[in-house]
Parts: structure tokens; C-alpha cells; sequence
């Protein structure tokens, strides 16, 4: 069992802040995912916690045991990066078995924990070849089984799929989430792509330039978007957001109307593109057409409002031409509202 506790956890060089008060906890057999563009500071609190990079600011514990003093090999955790670095002169079933040997594993007990890792990520029959016979997702495979086979209390994994084409993460996804299902150990999982986020987590953290925007499931992450920044990362399409103006209960942008309950002034608002639907009559938002995107189950439909692109989602037999005017219904209670200058969520 492994609780890390992250408390007030930042990293400096120099005057530069790569990662700042960073305060969590991460529960027992937790799926938490780090999620954030290049450059946020993922990699850095990965590090930290594996004790691969000292900590500037604060403490980390594991199972109520500050650890910021004590080595990497002494902290039970196991990484799995981007890069895969197999030994190329070892079998699979060599460089599954390397990570018991180096720890002084009793050797009677290598077969068996090998062969049980191969079997969790399907390399059962492979386990003869050499890494340069192996495509690149069977090769992700072997490095899984090699952090597996450890046994480790904490799993650290850090975009171990970006290296994979489209097709191929899709299924490693799915392994991975079936495999820490079945495994249970705590695990902490860095990527920038928002779908694998949303997929494998129990929790998300969205970072920006070190700094935390938003904890939470995915759902609450997806229905209430702290800030602009976490509502214009998540989904695809993200959410839209425009800007405009509230003057006596409305919401006004160019082609723009929608009733809200705020105060006057300036404000961003936001709506998801299968929220919003085609209007019968006039909607909140008429405009021409700017392009029309068939996805094969949905045509999507994008509208210039402002500066801002807009999309909603229709059915998959709407038919227009680009310049066509088109009028959307967007709801009052489905809408929402931002602060201008921060881009805070308001209310709920
Ligand atoms: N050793 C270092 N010295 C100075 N800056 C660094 C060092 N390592 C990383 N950084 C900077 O810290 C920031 C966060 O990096 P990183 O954690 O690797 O981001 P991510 O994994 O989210 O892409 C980046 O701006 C990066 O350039
Ligand atoms: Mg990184």
C-alpha cells in the first residue's frame, strides 16, 4: 500500500519556478494522471517523487514517511518513460527479469515473476526475441512488464505512450487501464494528451507553468472547468469560449444573445459544442457558416463569433453550404461564465 502526500512541494533553479506549491494527496491504489501543455512541470513532479530530482520547497511522504532525503532505490517506486531503453542484447525475457537481478531478488523466484509479468502485458510469446524484433507497442510492453515484475508500491509512468502511432495508443490505453486495474498500486501517469487523461484517471491535475489549476475526476472536470485554461484543454473539440459583454442580464458578443444571471460587465463565456443544438427559429447565436467538418456520426459546424471560432455539434444528415446562415439554441443553463481578466469559473 502507498498514500504520497505532496505538501506545499516546489522546484526552483535559480529564479526560475518549474514547479510551485504543489499540495496533494494521492490515495492508496489511486489512478492519478498529470495533465498539461509541454513545459508545465509534469516531468519535474514525476521526478521529485521518484527522487530522481531534490525538492526546493516542501515535503514529500509516502505511507506518512517524508522522503525527500532518501534515495531513488530506496523509495519502492518503478517508472516507465517515454523512451524505452531495452537492453538490445537481451531477450524480452532477459530484460523483463534484469530489474530482480540488480535488486538481489531470490533467483528461484525470477521465473515465476517473469513469466506472471509477460502474461499481464500479452508477451508470453515473445519472450525469446530481441527488442529489435519487437514493433514499437510490444517493445512499451516489455518496459510495463519490467516496471510490473518489480512488484512496486508506486508506479510512475511518464508519456509512455507518445511514441506509439494513433492506432497503437489506443489499445496500449486500454491495456494499461485494464493492467492498473488488476494491478492496484498506486500510480501516477503524465501526459499532455487530454483523452488519455480522461480515459485512464481517477483523478486529473491540470498544471500551466507549474503552478495547479484544477483537481478532480474527469467528469467534474469536464462539467466544471475551474478556469479558461482547463475549459479550452479538455475535450475535443474544447469548450467554446467568447468573449463579450453583460449588460442588464444578456450576454452580448458579435451574433451573439444569451440570457444570463450575472452581473454587468465584461466576461467570457463558454458552451460545449454537443450542448448547444440547431435552432427551429432565431437562437442565441446566428451566423454564416465558416466550415462544416462531417466526423461520420455528426457533422460539425463552425461559426465565426468574434474573434473566436465556435462549433456545435448536429446530426450527421445536416446539410448547408459554407455562408449559410445558421441559428443555434444555447441555453442559459448550459452555458458558462468566466471572469474576464482571470478567466475564474463564476458560480457553480
Ligand atoms: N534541469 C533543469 N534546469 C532548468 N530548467 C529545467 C530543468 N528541467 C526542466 N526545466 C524546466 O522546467 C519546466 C518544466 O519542465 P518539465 O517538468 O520537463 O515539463 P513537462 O514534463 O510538463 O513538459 C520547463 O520550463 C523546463 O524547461
Ligand atoms: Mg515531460
Amino acid at each position: 500500500m502507498a498514500e504520497i502526500q505532496l505538501r506545499n512541494v516546489g522546484k526552483r533553479w535559480g529564479s526560475f519556478i518549474g514547479v510551485h506549491n504543489f499540495d496533494l494527496t494521492i490515495a492508496d491504489r489511486e489512478f492519478l494522471v498529470l495533465l498539461g501543455p509541454s513545459g508545465c512541470g509534469k516531468t519535474t513532479t514525476m521526478r521529485m517523487i521518484a527522487g530522481l530530482e531534490d525538492v526546493t520547497e516542501g515535503e514529500i511522504l509516502i505511507d506518512g514517511k517524508v522522503v525527500n532525503d532518501l534515495e531513488p532505490k530506496d523509495r519502492d517506486v518503478a517508472m516507465v518513460f517515454q523512451s524505452y531503453a531495452l537492453y538490445p542484447n537481451m531477450n524480452v525475457y532477459e530484460n523483463i527479469r534484469f530489474p530482480l537481478k540488480v535488486r538481489g531478488i531470490d533467483p528461484a523466484t525470477h521465473d515465476d515473476k517473469v513469466r506472471r509479468a509477460s502474461a499481464m502485458v500479452e508477451l508470453d510469446d515473445f519472450l525469446h526475441r530481441k527488442p529489435a524484433e519487437l514493433s514499437g507497442g510490444q517493445r512499451q510492453r516489455v518496459a510495463l512488464a519490467r516496471a510490473i515484475v518489480r512488484e512496486p508500491n508506486v508506479f510512475l509512468m511518464d508519456e509512455p505512450l507518445s511514441n506509439l502511432d494513433a492506432k497503437l495508443r489506443v489499445s496500449t490505453r486500454a491495456q494499461i487501464k485494464n493492467l492498473s486495474h488488476e494491478l492496484a498500486v498506486t500510480t501516477i501517469y503524465v501526459t499532455h494528451d487530454q483523452i488519455e487523461a480522461m480515459t485512464l484517471a481517477d483523478r486529473v491535475v491540470v498544471m500551466k507553468q507549474g503552478v495547479v489549476q484544477q483537481v478532480g475526476s474527469p467528469t467534474e472536470i469536464y462539467d466544471r472547468p475551474a478556469n479558461t485554461f482547463v475549459a479550452s484543454f479538455i475535450g475535443s473539440p474544447a469548450m467554446n469560449l467568447m468573449e463579450g459583454e453583460v449588460t442588464g442580464g444578456v450576454f452580448r458578443a458579435e451574433h451573439v444573445e444569451i440570457p444570463v444571471s450575472a452581473p454587468d460587465g465584461p466576461m467570457t463565456l463558454g458552451f460545449r459544442a454537443e450542448d448547444a443544438s440547431l435552432a427551429e427559429g432565431a437562437g442565441q447565436i446566428t451566423a454564416p457558416i465558416y466550415t462544416l467538418e462531417l466526423l461520420g456520426d455528426a457533422t460539425m459546424i463552425s461559426v465565426r463569433v468574434g474573434g473566436a471560432l465556435v462549433s456545435v455539434k448536429a446530426d450527421k444528415s445536416f446539410r448547408a453550404e459554407i455562408g449559410d446562415d445558421v441559428s443555434f439554441s444555447v441555453p442559459t443553463e448550459i452555458c458558462h461564465l468566466f471572469e474576464a481578466g482571470s478567466g475564474a469559473r463564476i458560480g457553480e
